[in-house]
């Protein structure tokens, strides 16, 4: 199958590239790089570098390679940035998913696959954990553009009869991820670890997240690339850990001998966040297959490995 793969040189999408390329399948990267990193790009796919807000460049490349199915992972991600410049969230997540839609519909894909996010649509909820039911009452640009794709997607369906898995991510961590991101605790928390430098716990560490990894949300993907699931779901582990576990775990880990520090917590910050992943369960079986210290341990020596 011809697949194209927006943000495919990035965190998850550059995993997703790797599956679907060792599945056999022709894939087609588009990425501007602006977080992406060109070491992480397949050198079996085909790469644009290429912004996916330039419709006239999406459109000919998905008509050139006749894309069956699009897997958009490209996003601008950084929730604090959608509030300061919210023009420019909207400019590349909501008229960039557009131009793939459009050009989708006039070039006869059958189905587009992308990244919602959970813990930003949903808002703050004391319904944890969050199934997809519960109402969407987004707290940035960021989570609005996101729910905003998926009533586009619906669009595209009703209308022109274009299917879409929207994929609710929780908060994504693995190999690859990128350190400076304000989605990637995580990673930041082991890249200063590994140079014994310091890292701060924002606030008193007791706020919870649903840390689900990488590799489970790739199959995911990948079941929703090539099977029939339609429709919104969450991808998470319904659990919640708390970023004092975290430290701890990673503290031990690393081998670190950086002390836990706390400083002033961030205005705004949701508390809790976790989601069910109930509904893909029953629909596809799916459920994450990595516990979180087998997934801090792989995600520590992938650091590790790159010195
Ligand atoms: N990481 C998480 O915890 C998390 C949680 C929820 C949802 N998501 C979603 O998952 C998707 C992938 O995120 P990630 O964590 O891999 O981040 P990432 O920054 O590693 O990947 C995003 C990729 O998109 C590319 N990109 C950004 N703007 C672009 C543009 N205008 N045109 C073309 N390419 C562009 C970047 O260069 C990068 O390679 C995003 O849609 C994000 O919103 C991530």
């Amino acid at each position: 199958m011809n697949i194209l793969v927006t943000g495919g040189a990035g965190f998850i999408g550059s995993h997703i590239v790797d599956q679907l390329i060792a599945k056999g399948h022709q894939v087609i990267i588009i990425d501007n790089l602006v977080t992406g990193q060109t070491d992480l790009i397949n050198p079996q796919a085909v790469f644009y570098q290429e912004d996916i807000t330039n419709a006239e460049q999406v459109n000919k490349i998905i008509q050139q390679h006749q894309i069956e199915v699009i897997c958009h992972q490209a996003a601008q991600l950084d929730v604090r940035k959608s509030v300061q410049d919210p023009q420019y969230d909207a400019q590349v997540n909501i008229i960039g998913t557009i131009n793939l839609f459009e050009a989708a519909h006039k070039n006869g894909v059958k189905k587009v696959v992308f990244a919602s996010s959970g813990g930003a649509i949903y808002g703050d909820t004391d319904m944890l954990p969050t199934p997809e039911t519960h109402p969407t009452d987004p707290i940035s640009p960021y989570g609005i553009a996101k729910l905003v794709m998926e009533k586009y997607a619906h669009y595209y369906k009703t209308i022109y009869n274009i299917d879409y898995t929207a994929l609710r991510y929780s908060n994504v961590y693995g190999p690859r991820q990128n350190t400076q991101g304000e989605a990637g605790v995580i990673a930041l928390f082991i890249s200063k670890m590994l140079q014994n430098q310091q890292c701060y716990i924002n606030g008193d560490g007791n706020n919870t997240r649903d840390f689900v990894y990488v590799q489970d949300v790739v199959e995911a993907n990948i079941q929703a690339i090539l099977g029939d699931l339609s429709g919104s779901y969450n991808i998470a582990t319904a659990t919640q850990t708390n970023i004092n576990q975290i430290f701890d775990i990673l503290h031990q880990l690393t081998s670190t001998t950086i002390t836990r520090q706390n400083r002033e917590a961030k205005l705004g910050e949701q508390q809790h966040s976790c989601l069910s992943y109930d509904k893909i369960h029953q629909a596809i079986n799916w459920q994450p297959q990595t516990n979180l210290q087998q997934g801090l341990l792989q995600t520590v020596e992938y650091f590790k490995s790159r010195g």
